[in-house]
């Protein structure tokens, strides 16, 4: 995972993005990237030797419609309603935590469903980590509604039966088997980092600052160490072509002018809280690293 030396780098850079551009006007014509991301279609035109989760950053490099030229119609941004709501984004990582101390996984399930819904108002750069997202989402639910749904009511319980019955995988994924929860539960918390950092630096940022910046900021803090240098250099793009600060808070707050600061800091709290028991959980049972 270390670095190449700096002029490695660029030519790399340039190298993929040049390749990309080449296959884009290629094949993008005719399978748009929204109807990539949005859609469930394949993306055929992404290299099949890479690995899956690295697969989808790649994807970032695509000039999306927030990098198109003038002229190009950009699609409408989502119609409020069934949108990203961060009451209820509160609301639900606020109630996962137990008076006990226990981490509810029906309400942080519930909690990132808003989350992704946030990260899919980012624009179509994120689209994909919105999926990839989303799938680990998906496989926390199924644990939850399968044989085993009475071990899968929170962190603890997970923990603790999925141990105790040897699912977590400490060297590698066990094969013929679907991904632990503990392993898929791992991503979303590492991602959950990375928002909480985000939406902090939001919260607490003036006027003048750029969103990109703070987002990658704390990408670099909280997901760069897991990502692979190709992942890193896709993802430092993609931050390029994100909405602008005002945008956010448009997205976040909506109307909402004064005190918008104060109610993403209080979010970012109740995130932060669930974030710090989850670490506290992996970290007494060494799961920190899962492959
Ligand atoms: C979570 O832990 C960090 C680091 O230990 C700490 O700075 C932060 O205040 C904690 N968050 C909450 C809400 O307790």
């Amino acid at each position: 995972m270390g670095a190449p030396p700096r002029p490695c780098q660029l030519l790399l850079l340039l190298g993929v993005f040049l390749l990309l551009l080449y296959l884009s006007s290629r094949h993008l014509p005719k399978l748009s990237l929204a109807a990539c991301v949005r859609g469930r279609h394949r993306c055929p035109w992404l290299g099949e030797t890479l690995p899956k989760e690295e697969e989808h950053f790649l994807v970032f490099l695509q000039p999306g419609p927030a990098s198109a030229p003038a002229g190009t119609p950009t699609p409408p941004l989502p119609l409020w309603g069934e949108e990203f709501d961060i009451r209820q984004l509160r609301r639900a990582f606020s109630t996962s935590l137990s008076p006990r101390g226990e981490i509810l996984l029906r309400e942080y399930l519930h909690g990132w469903r808003q989350l992704l819904k946030f990260m899919e108002a980012l624009g179509t750069a994120f689209g994909l980590i919105s999926r990839e997202t989303e799938s680990k989402i998906s496989i926390m639910e199924q644990h939850q509604e399968g044989p085993h749904s009475l071990h899968y009511h929170t962190v603890q319980s997970m923990v603790k039966f999925e141990l105790a019955s040897g699912l977590v995988g400490f060297q590698s994924l066990p094969a013929h088997q679907p991904p632990s929860g503990c392993r898929t539960l791992l991503r979303l918390h590492r991602a959950l980092k990375w928002l909480e950092l985000f939406l902090h630096k939001l919260g607490t940022s003036q006027k003048d600052e750029k969103s990109s910046r703070m987002c990658a900021e704390a990408y670099r803090v909280a997901l760069a160490p897991y990502h692979s240098w190709w992942v890193q250099q896709a993802v430092a793009l993609a931050f390029l072509a994100m909405p602008s600060r005002q945008e956010l808070y448009h997205i976040i707050v909506r109307g909402e002018k004064p005190a918008a600061g104060a109610i993403v800091l209080t979010t970012v709290e109740s995130l932060s809280r669930v974030y710090n028991v989850t670490q506290e959980v992996y970290s007494a049972h060494g799961m920190l690293e899962l492959p």
